[in-house]
């Protein structure tokens, strides 16, 4: 028997309305933004094929006409009222659990105002993202040779849904760990949190560039509606793992920095013979996490609300592992700014890091001389 989920996603950016509706290019951005409220859900594809040797699932994209910055500037309740419009048309199609795509999971306590008002189970899929955030991570440091026991370790957005359980993940694997944010009370409280959960001192900060420029390992997952972090915020040799929609990486990172490999965290593997009948921008038979826990909870048949809010716990997550396992969902293949990387490219990552370091003790030598 097929099950049906819907999974909800909206524009990151105007210029994504462009590629729906060509002729929006012609009006400047505000104007665009203005009328974007108004519009009604829409019906994106039908998702085929997903399938493993335990069930069969289908799906429904839906998309609410805001940008992040519309979902973080209208009022809330307004908000929340569309994505309630676009869960429904996912039920009329037959869905039964909704994911929550990128922004859609944030607003709304974190999806929980929406399974308030849905007949129908409703996930953030954040459960499965943070763990394969640190997943993805890890692989990264063992692609640059290091493990992330030897590794100073960031968690850039730790307060979040996202980001608190990353972080609670990756200070059991951590040399060291810093949690970072804006708002230093709440980074206290976690950190109070982590110590209780691991017996791990991690170190709050709400200075970004300075804990950057420190760690060898950044997991980056805030909410900013733009990129936050730069090329000289990097140590040579730095894997960066975001997951963040929209990222947290800037992209003349990858334009002025060939010694540190940035990656796409949250890529997953789906199994069967996946199609979305829409380029979401993950290579095929790919998508993102929040999307691969959606489907794994329809190929199960569990029809429930499961993760919601920001302060969900780590049984969740170990659970969407084990669905994972059993179903056949897998990280993917290292991406960087939406192309596979090669052995060779890493290789190559690796050598300029070790000759800006070289670079770095010579200076100090200099200096010291
Ligand atoms: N790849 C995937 O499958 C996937 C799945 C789910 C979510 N995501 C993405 O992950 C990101 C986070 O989602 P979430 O649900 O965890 O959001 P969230 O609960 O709102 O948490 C975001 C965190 O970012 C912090 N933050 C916001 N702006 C910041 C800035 N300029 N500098 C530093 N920290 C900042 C916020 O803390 P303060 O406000 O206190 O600073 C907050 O703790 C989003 O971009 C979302 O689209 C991706």
């Amino acid at each position: 028997m097929t099950h049906t989920f819907g999974f909800l996603i909206h524009p990151l950016e105007v210029a994504d309305v462009y590629r729906k509706v060509p002729a929006a290019r012609h009006f400047p951005d505000r104007w665009i933004e203005a009328v974007m409220p108004l519009a009604p859900p829409i019906y994106v594809s039908h998702i085929t094929g997903v399938r493993s040797p335990y069930g069969e699932a289908d799906g429904h994209f839906v998309s609410v006409a805001l940008t992040p910055r519309l979902m973080t500037s209208l009022p809330e309740a307004r908000v929340v009222a569309k994505l309630v419009q676009a869960g429904r048309m996912a039920a009329e199609k037959g869905a039964r659990i909704l994911g929550l795509g990128a922004y859609t999971a944030i607003v709304g306590n974190a999806g929980q105002d929406l399974a308030d008002r849905l007949e129908i189970g409703v996930t953030t899929g954040n459960s499965y993202t943070a763990a394969t955030g640190v997943e993805g991570a890890e692989l990264g440091a063992q692609a640059m040779g290091f493990s992330l026991e030897e590794a100073e370790c960031a968690v850039v957005g730790a307060t979040g849904s996202v980001g608190r359980v990353a972080a609670l993940l990756l200070a059991r694997k951590a040399k060291r760990l810093r949690l970072v944010g804006r708002d230093l009370p709440r980074l206290v409280r976690l950190a109070d949190e982590v110590r209780l959960a691991t017996g791990v001192e991690a170190e709050p900060s709400t200075d970004l560039h300075g804990a950057l420029v420190a760690s060898d390992v950044v997991i980056t997952v805030s909410s900013a509606v733009g990129a936050i972090v730069s090329p000289e915020d990097l140590k040579p040799g730095a894997v960066v793992c975001d997951i963040a929609r929209p990222r947290d990486v800037s992209r003349q990172v990858a334009e002025a920095r060939d010694d540190v490999l940035v990656i796409e965290g949250g890529i997953v593997e789906v199994p069967g013979e996946v199609d979305f009948h829409f380029d979401f921008g993950c290579p095929p038979r790919t998508c993102l996490a929040c999307m691969a826990e959606t489907m794994m909870l329809a190929l199960e048949g569990r029809f429930e609300d499961f993760t919601l809010g920001r302060e969900y716990s780590l049984e969740l997550v170990e659970e969407t592992l084990r669905l994972a396992r059993k179903h056949g969902f897998r990280v993917a293949a290292l991406r960087s700014f939406e192309r596979a990387l090669s052995e060779d490219e890493v290789a190559e990552i690796r050598r300029n890091a070790d000759r800006k370091r070289r670079g770095r003790v010579q200076v100090a030598v200099g200096a010291g001389s």
